[in-house]
């Protein structure tokens, strides 16, 4: 089978999200298995170029996995004529730069969300890369996860009858780094280098709720910073500046009301560290990372609130357990390969810059809806 090398820088591969999931469980695990087959019988060959800060740690992950490509000079990098894509893992705060430069090189680029810092910033990059004929996408893993293709599967199989409502609940407990380190870095919760649970989960939220449910119309949100003092990497206590817990309503087409409350505030008491109800007027799901189970109309119970007795019933036990019917493959991973097949054979890939624009912007909406104190309407974004 003839192999089609693509240079591919990975910039930001030091960090938890480009090296675990972009490298490792995406690009390491196309070439494990043989790359990206297409139509005409080639393979698409991902050839990773490691792009970071530090020479010691990109070395150390190259001699890892048996690379050698690796770099702290960027522009070098995207200077490679054998280099055709460029993809962002680095924090927020250095993407849109980072993305501008690769556009005047002329590379096809893929990103991690958020694509900016604002949505003017997002629809400019989408605008010059579209006018430099480049193909652009951005990371919408959460769509990827079995949970909600079950979720999907549901939907598009009629199961629920006319949806009603959603309510998600996603978070855990994020620890202070006093007595036990955190287990997020520290710029999440300093709103001055990008962090903030708003600018992390409203991009999520909208394409999840956009692609299942329906267009989001309006924002409501309450946010707080409930821990305003953490220890960072280093030992260090600093003010926590960011917001670590969002608690929205959006109200999407067709009457939909979607309740989601993000928070690394929350101990756990679910199956999953994020799942979403969703009730029909003919059944009910709950889904989460993984799992879906749900329950028909025809035998839901009938409840009757009375405090004065005990719980009769296992409400819990109630459920049906979707079954998976499919395999379903690391959803990072299954991103890369609709995107390498976007780049090198056109096939379609809707999940570009424009789409990604209207994640920061859902995120910018929401913060507007906090400071504010009002419900926002979200406005079409003019390409
Ligand atoms: N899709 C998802 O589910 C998901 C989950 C978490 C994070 N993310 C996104 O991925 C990106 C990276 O997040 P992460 O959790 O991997 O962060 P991280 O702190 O672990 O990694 C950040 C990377 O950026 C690099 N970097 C470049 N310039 C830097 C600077 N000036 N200061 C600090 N680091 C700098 C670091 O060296 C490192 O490689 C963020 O944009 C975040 O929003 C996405």
């Amino acid at each position: 089978m003839t192999r089609r090398p693509i240079g591919i820088i990975l910039n930001g591969v030091t960090g938890r999200m480009g090296y675990r999931q972009h490298l490792v469980r995406s690009l390491l695990a196309i070439r494990e298995q043989g790359g990206v087959p297409l139509d005409d019988g080639t393979t698409v060959w991902p050839e990773p170029v490691l792009v970071g800060r530090s020479e010691t740690r990109l070395r150390e992950i190259a001699e890892r996995h048996g690379l050698a490509d690796w770099t702290t000079d960027l522009s070098a990098a995207l200077a490679r004529d054998d280099v055709k894509i460029y993809f962002d893992a680095q924090v927020t705060q250095q993407r849109e730069k980072a993305i501008r430069q690769a556009i005047d090189a002329g590379k096809h680029i893929y990103t991690e969300k958020p694509l900016a810092e604002t949505s003017s910033g997002a629809l400019e990059l989408a605008r010059a890369a579209s006018a430099a004929g480049l193909r652009t996408g951005v990371v919408q893993d959460k769509l990827f996860l079995p949970g909600l293709r079950k979720l999907k599967r549901l939907i598009d199989g009629g199961f629920f009858g006319r949806i009603l409502s959603v309510r998600g609940e996603f978070g855990y407990w994020v620890f202070e780094g006093d007595w036990q380190p955190a287990q997020r870095p520290s710029w999440n919760y300093r709103a001055e280098d990008g962090g903030g649970i708003v600018v992390d989960m409203f991009p999520h939220w909208q394409y999840v709720l956009e692609e299942l449910f329906g267009e989001v119309k309006a924002v409501t949100t309450v946010i707080a910073t409930h821990i305003p003092r953490r220890v960072d990497e280093s030992g260090n206590s600093y003010p926590a500046t960011a917001d670590d817990a969002a608690y929205g309503i959006f109200e999407l087409a067709g009457g939909i009301v979607a309740q989601l409350n993000s928070s690394w505030c929350v101990r756990v008491n679910r199956d999953e560290l994020v799942e979403f109800q969703v009730d029909g007027t003919e059944g009910s799901a709950v889904a989460g990372l993984r799992g879906c189970k749900i329950q028909h109309r025809a035998v839901t119970p009938k409840p009757v609130w009375n405090p004065d007795l005990p719980v009769t019933e296992n409400f819990r036990s109630q459920w049906t357990e979707v079954p998976d019917n499919e395999e379903f493959d690391n959803g990072f991973k299954v991103q890369w390969e609709a995107f390498l097949r976007h780049v090198v054979a056109g096939e379609p890939f809707r999940w570009d810059f424009l789409a990604g624009a209207r994640g920061v912007q859902m995120a910018e909406l929401g913060l507007v809806s906090a400071r504010e104190g009002r419900r926002v309407e979200v406005p079409e974004l003019d390409r």
